[in-house]
């Protein structure tokens, strides 16, 4: 060994500075991917041994050593050091230092270029399919409420004004349908991401005779990666997922905000469970939402993630560079915040209380038949434009004398328009506007148990949690 007694150290001749070492490690946080650098050095190791590198017996020592160290590492007895760099070097260290001579040449054919890139998409492979479980629970939750909330009205809005009813249910499905496009981004980065790195050794590929086939077969992984420089240094797919991750969290954060305001004393029109809220230490009365404020906080950290790692490699030339190992912790974070604020909403969701009567009164406010008292018109022959502007005097007269359309006699409503029979007020009806809307995608009640029907068999063909 060298003066300093690192795996690389031999050309060295001095120590490395101590400020730097602590500096350029990683293995604090790289720590987390050893269970996965385990895996990649077995399957590894057991393509030597196929070659001929390794003898059976070097191979069962390195595999029974991998294996025990992974047991001390779970156990929290494994001595992690700063010296070795990161979790790839201390791994290997320590299992030379259990089994002896077959340890040191497990190195063989690889780079912690390979092995890294490796290891980083083994876990985040396991944490897609981790996160799209949860995507599917949080889905399953608003299905269940959508379903018992199918008839409950209350007023839809646009620019944040009434604009016409519409179903609690339908309004919840919306919210189904953008998780189901997040499942499915989350899937097609999967995709991409399963292409295995090793083989591409430090960048140019390896003098041994490799068998990237098996060994890509031993990891689940679909193929090899095609070009070795590539696979080293590609990180599209931990951009690809902070992107992913990205819109998720700007969807929950949507929700957050919704949420936020529903609850408020000047919506009222759910409830949260207390243990899902806070109180204030001077005002006795809050119940303040703070699992929705956090999820719509916390949105903004990921979006920065992002950043970071697009930033990160847009001016990396081929192949590794050290930049790289600056991935981890953005894409990390970005993993726990992403899990931990869809675990939130899904726990909280079959706790949500909706107020249907303050839903109701809110959509009666507002003129929100407006529209489908001009689509009345239109079917007795006023053009639309007509109908818009007679419907517009309506309104008009309504906030002047402080009535709904609904409570405007009919009498005053056919000075507007002769076309205005007795039969309107069935269409400004809160119930007769949603029940009209029963096209694919409408708002009525039938449409959304349809919706949830479709949902529950999409669904039940997803992975569980
Ligand atoms: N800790 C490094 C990383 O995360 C591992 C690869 C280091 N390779 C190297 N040639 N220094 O990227």
């Amino acid at each position: 060994m060298t003066i300093q007694h690192k795996p690389w150290g031999g050309r060295f001749e001095e120590a490395t500075d101590a400020f730097v070492e602590a500096f350029t490690a990683s293995v604090d946080f790289d720590k987390r991917l050893a269970a996965h650098d385990i895996r990649g050095s077995i399957a590894h190791a057991t393509m030597l041994q196929r070659l001929g590198l390794l003898t059976p017996q070097e191979l069962a020592a390195i595999v029974n050593g991998l294996e025990a160290i992974a047991g001390e590492i779970e156990a929290g007895s494994f001595p992690w050091s700063v010296h070795l760099e990161d979790v790839h070097m201390n791994i290997e260290a320590r299992l030379t230092e259990r089994i002896g001579e077959a340890g040191k040449k497990l190195h063989t054919g690889r780079s912690r270029n390979d092995q890294v890139a490796t290891d980083v998409r083994l876990y985040l492979r396991s944490e897609i399919d981790r996160i799209c479980g949860q995507i599917r629970s949080l889905q399953m939750a608003l299905v269940d409420l959508a379903e018992r909330e199918a008839d409950t009205i209350m007023p839809g809005f646009t620019h944040l004004q009434v604009a016409q009813p519409i179903t609690f249910g339908h309004h919840l499905m919306a919210w189904y349908e953008m998780l189901s496009r997040d499942y499915d981004r989350l899937c097609d980065c999967r995709k991409r991401l399963n292409v295995m790195p090793l083989g591409a050794a430090a960048l140019a590929g390896s003098s041994f005779p490799l068998d990237r086939d098996y060994t890509a077969a031993l990891l689940d992984f679909v193929r090899p990666a095609a070009n070795s420089l590539d696979a080293v240094s590609d990180r599209d797919f931990a951009i690809e997922f902070a992107a992913c991750a990205s819109l998720v969290l700007m969807h929950l954060s949507r929700f957050s905000e919704e949420l936020i305001l529903w609850t408020s004393a000047q919506f009222g029109f759910v409830d949260l469970p207390d243990a899902f809220c806070t109180g204030s230490s001077i005002m006795p009365q809050k119940k303040n939402p703070d699992v929705p404020e956090l999820v719509r906080g916390k949105s903004a950290r990921v979006f920065g993630h992002l950043f970071a790692l697009l930033t990160l490699m847009k001016s990396q030339p081929l192949a590794y560079n050290k930049d790289n190992q600056e991935d981890k912790e953005p894409l990390f974070d970005t993993v726990d915040t992403l899990s931990g604020c869809l675990r939130a909403f899904s726990d909280m969701m079959p706790h949500v209380r909706p107020n249907r009567a303050a839903m109701y009164a809110s959509a009666q406010k507002g003129y929100a038949t407006a529209t489908d008292l001009a689509d009345y018109l239109v079917r007795r022959g006023t053009a639309f434009r007509d109908a818009h502007e007679i419907v517009g005097k309506a309104v008009r007269l309504g906030i002047e004398t402080g009535r709904d359309l609904a409570a405007i006699p009919l009498e005053e409503l056919q000075v507007l328009s002769g076309a205005i029979g007795p039969d309107v007020y069935d269409v400004l009806t809160l119930e007769g506007s949603v029940a009209a809307r029963s096209h694919i995608g409408g708002t009525a009640p039938e449409c959304v148990r349809k919706a949830v029907a479709e949902a529950r068999v999409r669904l039940a063909g997803l992975r569980e949690a």
